[in-house]
């Protein structure tokens, strides 16, 4: 049986997103600045967070009545969350989950890299945006050195965990930090994603100018290491690739604001307090916690979700420069990646 869920533009549901905190160690610029994200700043308490339990189920649903088949974790920092791998392991068991991915700064995994890899995570997801201490320790907001994110990234790497770096670009903050990047994760055989920096949020203070598009990202590359585009490994990949001329090396771009790719996004996010949002920009979110913590059947539980995703019209970047639309935004750390 075909359990696909097509929404109003005809994209499955197959790509789901958990946040498992809003919390973050650092305080990148462009997603939690340190000036709004301070010691007041109202973060969910614990007691709002969905179980692990409840995860669990809705992750089950997702897969085994929606059609959902990959399933990335998210914050926040996803390792700020107590005893993560105890989720993982729960998400492992789910038949039908074809990848299991986690999005994360990699401050953390030199302690938790083998546990997560035991308890049945694919890979992981690093993000990075310099190699250079004084650039990169400002971004974070933090002062973290490179450093700690390398030997996170090895830690994983000896692990026998994916790596895949994700870098956001940002006019003026690292743009000239790309050829450096590109060739230190080329050589070290690890995909590096350049990211154009978006306008999730409220409090980023976003303008188009600040925006290194991928032209210019691909330009700069080009220059110094010629590349050629490739074929997306799977419908509704985020990433454009691009391979090194002359070898299997690869690299990506992730461009949501110059080139956007809505009319294949099958990606649904749900965050820590149980709200799932069908756009990364959405304003609101639809409370599946209390259905988690209702009598429902999960077939009934299915149903809700199917009302959600069928009239599913959002193509926010596609629609970026029309400013007669004007949203109240929820900001990257809450909402996911
Ligand atoms: P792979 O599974 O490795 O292909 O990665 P992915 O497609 O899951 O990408 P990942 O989660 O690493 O996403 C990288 C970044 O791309 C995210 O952190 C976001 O910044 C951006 N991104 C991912 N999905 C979307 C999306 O649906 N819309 C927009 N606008 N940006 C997205
Ligand atoms: N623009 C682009 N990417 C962003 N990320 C966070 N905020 C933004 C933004 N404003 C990226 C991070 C990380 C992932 C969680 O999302 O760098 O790779
Ligand atoms: Fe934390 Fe990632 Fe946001 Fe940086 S981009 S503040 S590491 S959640
Ligand atoms: Fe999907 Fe919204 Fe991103 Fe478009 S802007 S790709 S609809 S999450």
């Amino acid at each position: 049986m075909n359990k696909s869920v097509y929404d109003a533009l005809d994209r499955p549901l197959r790509d789901l997103r958990i946040s498992v905190t809003d919390k973050c160690n650092f305080r990148c610029t462009y997603c939690m600045p340190a000036e709004i994200f301070g010691p007041d700043f109202p973060f969910l308490k614990k007691e709002e967070l969905l179980s692990f339990d409840e995860i669990e189920r809705l992750a089950t649903i997702f897969v085994k009545e929606l059609g959902v088949k990959k399933i990335r974790i998210t914050g926040g920092e996803p390792l700020m969350r107590r005893d993560l791998p105890v989720l993982i392991h729960k998400l492992t068991q789910i038949n039908g989950v074809e990848d299991l991915a986690m999005t994360t700064n990699a401050s953390l995994l030199p302690r938790y890299a083998k546990d997560l890899k035991a308890s049945g995570l694919n890979r992981v997801s690093v993000s990075l945006d310099s190699l250079n201490d004084d650039i990169f320790g400002k971004i974070n907001g933090r002062g973290v050195t490179v450093n700690k994110v390398l030997k996170g990234i090895e830690a994983a790497e000896k692990a026998g965990l994916g790596v895949k770096i994700n870098m956001v670009v940002k006019q003026g903050m690292n743009h000239e930090e790309i050829i450096p990047m590109a060739k230190f994760f080329r050589e070290k055989g690890h995909i590096l994603r350049f990211i154009e920096f978006m306008d999730v949020g409220n409090s980023n203070d976003w303008k188009l100018d600040d925006v290194y598009t991928k032209k210019q990202i691909l330009q700069d590359i080009h220059n110094v290491m010629p590349i050629e585009p490739l074929q997306p490994n799977y419908p509704g990949e985020v990433a454009t690739r691009y391979r090194y001329v002359g070898s299997n090396e690869e690299v990506g771009v992730i461009s949501s604001v110059s080139d956007a790719f809505c009319s294949s996004c099958n990606r649904a996010r749900l965050t820590a307090e149980g709200k799932l949002f069908t756009c990364l920009f959405a304003s609101n979110g639809h409370d599946l916690r209390k259905l988690v913590r209702s009598n429902l059947a999960n077939t009934e539980v299915a149903d809700k979700v199917k009302n959600i995703w069928i009239p599913r019209k959002d193509r926010y970047s596609e629609e970026r420069g029309d400013k007669s639309i004007k949203r109240e935004k929820v900001e990257m750390s809450h909402m996911g990646g």
